[in-house]
């Protein structure tokens, strides 16, 4: 069964961009057999059409995730049809999906919503921080939350299939 995933932030060019790469690393490295779906989109527009964050771009780089060929975009209400699973990085995006999904006339597709860290098996993070207005430790911490974050995603759906 092909599985279609969405990974969503706030501006789509720090930790969706992330967890978009990270998780195709992954997926690719130890169930490639899952063909998988990935995309990543922010509750905002605000960077609709950018480049991940270079900061972004660099720390997955450093851990082996390329982020080169993803530009931002905004969830469109869409979304909840094409995918399977929404992943949100905090609780406000989550809030924002869920609003989002009922405005539209799609609640019946909240159910696909989830907070990503909720796969998490290494930290007790609930939420990936923002990283944007902090420094270079910050964009690390969302690579070792998402990669924990995405093995256990990829235990899942495995386990599902
Ligand atoms: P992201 O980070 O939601 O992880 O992509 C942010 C990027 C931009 C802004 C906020 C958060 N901003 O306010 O422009």
């Amino acid at each position: 069964m092909a599985h279609a995933v969405l990974f969503v932030c706030l501006g789509n060019i720090c930790r969706s961009p992330t967890a978009e790469g990270v998780f195709r690393g992954v997926a690719d490295e130890i169930a490639p057999e899952l063909q998988l779906y990935i995309d990543s989109a922010g509750t905002s527009g605000y960077h609709a059409g950018e480049r991940a964050d270079s900061r972004a771009v660099k720390a997955a780089k450093m851990r082996g995730f390329d982020l080169s060929k993803i530009r931002s975009r905004q969830v469109h209400p869409d979304d909840f049809d094409r995918f399977d699973l929404i992943m949100a990085m905090d609780n406000e995006n989550y809030n924002n999906l869920i609003d989002l999904a009922n405005r539209e006339g799609k609640s019946e597709h909240t159910i696909k919503v989830k907070m990503f860290l909720s796969y998490a098996q290494q930290s007790n993070y609930t939420e990936v921080p923002d990283p944007y207005y902090g420094g270079e430790k910050g964009f690390d911490l969302v690579i070792d939350l998402v990669e924990d974050a995405s093995k256990g995603l990829v235990q899942s759906l495995r386990d599902n299939n």
